[in-house]
């Protein structure tokens, strides 16, 4: 997981977070090896703001991938981060068998998107 690590610390260094001054880093790994970065963008209109994980993702679905083994997380916080809410419905929408690690200093954490979001809403429903 250290190459994905770095790439998401490589992201965080590049997140757009004047207003809550808390930059996020996320790297997502595809079936096929590739890693599409993302990093938080903040919008003076808070709401309007994009999340580290949702912005790989973004950027990975435009690249053509659409399926993913592993996502690591990082951030400014001391301890790990986990996905928020919202991201955990995206990222499952693409990879409900996703392993997602977060890092922080000498610390991590580890979660399948299972254990992130069980019992999610999913197209399956849908007419
Ligand atoms: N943030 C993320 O990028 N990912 C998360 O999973 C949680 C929160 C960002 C959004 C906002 O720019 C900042 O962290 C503070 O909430």
């Amino acid at each position: 997981m250290t190459d994905l690590r770095t790439a998401a610390e490589a992201a965080r260094d590049r997140a757009y977070a004047p207003y809550s001054g808390f930059r996020v880093g996320a790297a997502l790994e595809s079936d096929d090896g590739t890693v599409f970065a993302g990093c938080n963008v903040e919008n003076a209109s808070y709401g309007l703001t994009i999340c580290a994980e949702r912005s790989a993702v973004v950027a990975a679905v435009t690249a053509g991938h659409r399926r993913f083994r592993r996502l690591a997380l990082v951030s400014d916080a001391v301890h790990p981060v986990s996905p928020c809410g919202a991201c955990r419905q995206v990222l499952a929408e693409f990879a409900p068998e996703l392993s997602v690690e977060s890092f922080a200093g000498d610390e991590m954490a580890a979660w399948t998107m299972r254990e992130l979001l069980p019992a999610g809403f999913t197209g399956d429903v849908l007419p």
